[in-house]
Formats: C-alpha cells, sequence, structure tokens
C-alpha cells in the first residue's frame, strides 16, 4: 500500500471541479485518507516548492498557488503514485492523453489543475507538508 499527496489548484477550485476530481479518483479505486481545503501563504507555497526554487517559473507559480484555496488529499492504493500520475496526464496538458484531468481542464502549464507527488520520497515530504498523522485515516 502506497501514499501520495494530490493538490485540486486554485483553477481547479474555481472551475467547481472538485467534485469531477474525486470521481475519478474514486472510480479508480483510489482511497482518500485525509483531505481537507486551505488556502496558502507565499510563503507556505515557496516551502512546498523549494525544489523548483532556481526555476524562472517559481515567483509565478508562487503568486498563483496562493490565489485561491487549494483542495489537498491523501492518496492511498497499490502503485497509487503512479496511478495518480496517470489520471493526471502530463504536466504540459497540451502533452497529456485523451481522458486525463489535464487534457480535460487545463488551460496552461502552469494553471494545471492538479499536483501529484512524483516519487515515494517526495510524497513522504509532501504528505508531511499538509497532514500530521492523527489527521491520516
Ligand atoms: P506541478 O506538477 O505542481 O509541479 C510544478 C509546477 O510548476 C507544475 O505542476 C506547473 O504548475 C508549474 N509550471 C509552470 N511552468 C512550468 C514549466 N515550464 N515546466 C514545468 N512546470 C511548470
Amino acid at each position: 500500500m502506497e501514499r501520495t499527496l494530490s493538490i485540486i489548484k486554485p483553477d481547479g477550485v474555481k472551475k467547481n471541479i472538485i467534485g469531477e476530481v474525486i470521481k475519478r479518483f474514486q472510480n479508480a479505486n483510489i482511497n482518500i485518507a485525509a483531505m481537507k481545503m486551505i488556502k496558502l501563504s507565499k510563503e507556505q507555497a515557496q516551502g512546498f516548492y523549494a525544489v523548483h526554487k532556481e526555476r524562472p517559473f517559481f515567483d509565478s507559480l508562487t503568486d498563483f498557488m496562493t490565489s485561491g484555496p487549494i483542495v489537498v488529499m491523501v492518496l492511498e492504493g497499490d502503485d497509487v503514485i503512479t496511478q495518480n500520475r496517470k489520471l493526471m496526464g502530463a504536466t504540459n496538458f497540451k502533452e497529456a492523453d485523451e481522458g486525463t484531468i489535464r487534457k480535460d481542464f487545463a488551460t496552461d502549464i502552469e494553471k494545471n489543475v492538479v499536483h501529484g507527488s512524483d516519487a515515494p520520497e517526495t510524497a513522504a515530504f509532501e504528505i508531511s507538508y499538509f497532514f500530521n498523522a492523527l489527521e491520516i485515516v
């Protein structure tokens, strides 16, 4: 059993597709072990995306991630990191496969609706960034 962090980004919340994204996880038999809606400060967004701090898009990305509420979730299941990345599609929606969340709803490489951890080590860091052990059921 593996865990991963999923975020429905501010553009996804504004598009009213929280339910649609959750439905896709549940249809794929992914268990939601924790979930909450929060609004990040600039500092919190910078901490979460610290791995990208040298990238040219870092300032814009962290502004975007603070532009409205987000929904953070811990997803659980066999091979869930890979499974979630398949459901999301490529970072760039133009390269995402048909039927993926980003292909269906993203409008921009930055405003790409969802985030998912890319490896077990990043999943552990990202889950602990938002949830303590008592919040994960
Ligand atoms: P995410 O999967 O959350 O990881 C880093 C985020 O940076 C990415 O989704 C996008 O929202 C954003 N981003 C903006 N520009 C780029 C880019 N050129 N390449 C990759 N990610 C980008």
